[in-house]
């Protein structure tokens, strides 16, 4: 315990609390009174400070679990490959009988079976959407989970991140270079024998100004989701900084749909450290934290195995490579909520509190982050970009991908594909027709494209049948507007953001025409509603309510006035709220809504006139083919509804 307190600045404790409580709950499978006391009086806080934690963090528990604890992930391209059979058979084959939540079909708090061997949760995205269904048998991952044969799923305990051996011809691998190699191990020794490090070597040669410049003229648009500028953020870093300055790795990944910096982590840990000490060297952070989400034990050990290596090397510690430059790497582990990715609610939950986003102003963590100080939060890809961007120079990594789209990415295919998976590709050079009928294999079982969630699961929905309309850059400079189909869209920033979409994180989710997007849009709806912080009422409430409404419909109790509500609900999210979470949870409702009006209608057939009356519980809309008016008092109109009080 003491090691982990060690971790942060002797003034800053607080920040050794969701460790600690890691540690505890490791040891004794649950927090108690006693823990929150202890932990507590341990890092000089109130009991309240601490109790404050468990309450947030789902990851944490008040109660013991079974001697084999199970998560199975129930978001999206789980639910499509077969997570909630997967989580009923294993309920049948463990003896379970899932305890239900009233406030959401499908969180419930965790179940034990009556011997206690097992108990069982539901979970949001593992962050291995590609290998769905996936869950977690208590801290190992088992992915391609087959519905039907639970039980081999609890007797074998083999299970291993399942790789894709081979590049595609469309790909063109830097970051994802020696995932799948022969031979390739991930100890340092290996890579070594590859050239590692060099790039550090030649970075503490360079000046920060210089290496600042060459991620600058490199045009590298970040890779966790708002595509910023790395070089333009790096810059907000004054060079005579008096304060301490802070490097966070954001490897939270937990966008539904996103599945590559687990990846990176599990197969190339030395390329993210490489990236990591090139940073702070050009930065002048002398500390950097990885804050890697808790559902990620083992890439949490992983890097900390790397970072012994690389420290017994004197590629971190004091005086890196005979520089004079000193620089320490700390794993910090998250414990479950989405929101901890947002960098703010990250740099929140690193300092020890709950992850609630900071209001902006400040708009950038580069001014006031962590502990008040500058600080660079940036995404796992990213970083590793930074290493081969020292490597071949800023101006030859700028001439992959397309203009103010330079590069490569991963992006990351799941749901309805033949060969879902990760590809890394030329940033805008591979159109969506490409990824998903090349590389992805095509839709399964000869179905027809329905739909294409861009960007991970926040991003709007894109139809398969749309006409865009997307402005081009010619080689004599001139722009011109090209009317395309899903199939021509350019997979980069600038042309899914033309297409009224984004590129996001890179999670590609792929729909066919056999699926529901009431129930699509239901599944996403659960994410969000479980995953708000609550600070912010819009957001709380509406996406609570957004998942109301699109359950009810999809249990058939929906009404005319679903749709215009559910669209009323997102736009009165989006742009009110403290962080950019309210846009990821209104951006599904209002393009699922605009985008399939058809499906919505089909789900919403109850008439109904406004207002909708308090009286009608959302069983009774549902069970009920006809809904009964209740003259109010106030308002005579209701009694006009209808002759025998039935609309
Ligand atoms: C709700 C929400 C969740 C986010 N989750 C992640 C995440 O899991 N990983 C990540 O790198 N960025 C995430 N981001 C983006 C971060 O706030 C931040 O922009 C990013 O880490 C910056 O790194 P980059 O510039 O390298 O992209 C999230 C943003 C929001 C609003
Ligand atoms: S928008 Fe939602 S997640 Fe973000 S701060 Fe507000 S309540 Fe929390
Ligand atoms: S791992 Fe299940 S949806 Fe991502």
């Amino acid at each position: 315990m003491d090691e982990a307190i060690g971790h942060y600045p002797a003034d800053k404790k607080r920040s050794a609390a969701l460790p600690l409580l890691h540690l505890w709950q490791e040891h004794f499978d649950f927090i108690n009174d006693e823990a929150v006391t202890w932990i507590a009086t341990k890092l000089g806080l109130q009991p309240i400070n601490i109790l404050e934690l468990v309450t947030f963090y789902p990851m944490l528990r008040e109660k013991r679990a079974g001697k084999t604890h199970i998560r199975v992930c129930r978001t999206l391209s789980c639910a499509m490959a077969g997570g909630y059979q997967v989580m009923e058979n294993l309920c049948a084959a463990t003896g379970i009988q899932r305890k239900i939540d009233p406030a959401g079909a499908g969180h419930t708090p965790i179940s034990m079976s009556p011997d206690g061997n097992y108990s069982i949760e539901f979970v949001e995205c593992l962050a291995s959407c590609g290998t769905a269904p996936v869950c977690m048998i208590n801290d190992e991952l088992r992915q391609n989970v087959d519905p039907s044969s639970v039980v081999d799923l609890i007797v074998n305990r083999e299970s291993r991140i399942v790789n894709r051996p081979e590049p595609h011809p469309l790909e063109h691998r830097i970051i994802f270079k020696n995932i799948g190699r022969k031979n390739w191990k991930t100890d340092i020794k290996t890579y070594l024998d590859d050239g590692g490090y060099e790039d550090l070597r030649k970075a503490v040669k360079m000046s920060r100004v210089d290496i600042v410049n060459e991620v600058k003229t490199s045009g590298l648009r970040g890779r966790g989701g708002a595509g910023f500028p790395c070089g333009v953020k790096w810059s907000f870093i004054k060079p005579d900084e008096r304060k301490p300055v802070y490097l966070i790795c954001n490897a939270d990944e937990s966008e539904p749909g996103t599945f590559k910096d687990r990846y990176i982590i599990h197969e190339d840990p030395h390329q993210l450290l490489e990236g990591i000490a090139i940073s702070c060297f050009a930065l002048n952070a002398r500390t950097a934290y990885t804050y890697i989400r808790g559902e990620f034990p083992e890439g949490a050990k992983i890097l900390e195995g790397a970072i012994e290596e690389a420290r017994e090397h004197n590629f971190l510690g004091k005086n890196i490579l005979g520089s004079g430059f000193d620089v320490d790497v700390y794993i910090h582990r998250g414990a479950g909520a989405y929101i901890c990715g947002e960098e703010t609610g990250l740099i929140e939950s690193l300092e020890g509190k709950r992850a609630y986003p900071r209001i902006k102003p400040p708009y950038f963590p580069a001014v006031l982050g962590l502990y008040m100080c500058p600080t660079i939060v940036n995404n796992v890809e990213t970083l590793c970009a930074v290493k081969h961007i020292i490597a071949m120079g800023g101006a030859k990594y700028a001439q992959l991908g397309r203009s103010n789209n330079t590069g490569t990415r991963i992006v990351c295919v799941s749901g309805d594909v033949e060969r879902p998976g990760y590809f890394e590709i030329e940033v805008g050079k591979v159109t969506m027709g490409q990824l998903i009928y090349q590389m992805a294999g095509g839709l399964k079982w000869g179905r027809q494209l329905k739909a294409v969630i861009p960007g991970g699961s926040s991003a709007k929905v894109l139809r398969a049948d749309e006409r865009f309309k997307i402005k081009q850059k010619q080689p004599d400079g001139a722009t011109i507007e090209v009317e395309m189909s899903i199939d021509e869209l350019p997979m980069d920033f600038d042309s899914l953001a033309a297409a009224g979409s984004m590129a996001g994180s890179g999670g590609v989710i792929v729909l066919d025409d056999s699926r529901d997007m009431v129930w699509a849009l239901n599944n996403i709806n659960e994410f969000y509603a479980h995953e708000s912080c609550g600070q912010c009422t819009p957001c709380r409430e509406g996406s609570l309510w957004m998942k109301k409404i699109t359950e009810r419909m999809l249990n058939g109790g929906g009404v005319t006035e679903d749709p215009p509500t559910l669209k009323t609900i997102g736009d009165n999210i989006a742009g009110r709220t403290i962080c950019a979470f309210g846009e990821a949870c209104a951006w599904p409702t209002q393009s699922f809504v605009e985008k399939f009006p058809e499906e919505f209608a089909a789900h919403a057939r109850k008439s109904f006139p406004p207002p909708l009356p308090p009286e009608c519980t959302p069983e009774e809309l549902t069970e009920r083919e006809q809904i009964p008016t209740s003259p109010l008092a106030h308002d005579p109109g209701w009694e006009k509804a209808g002759a025998d009080a039935v609309i």
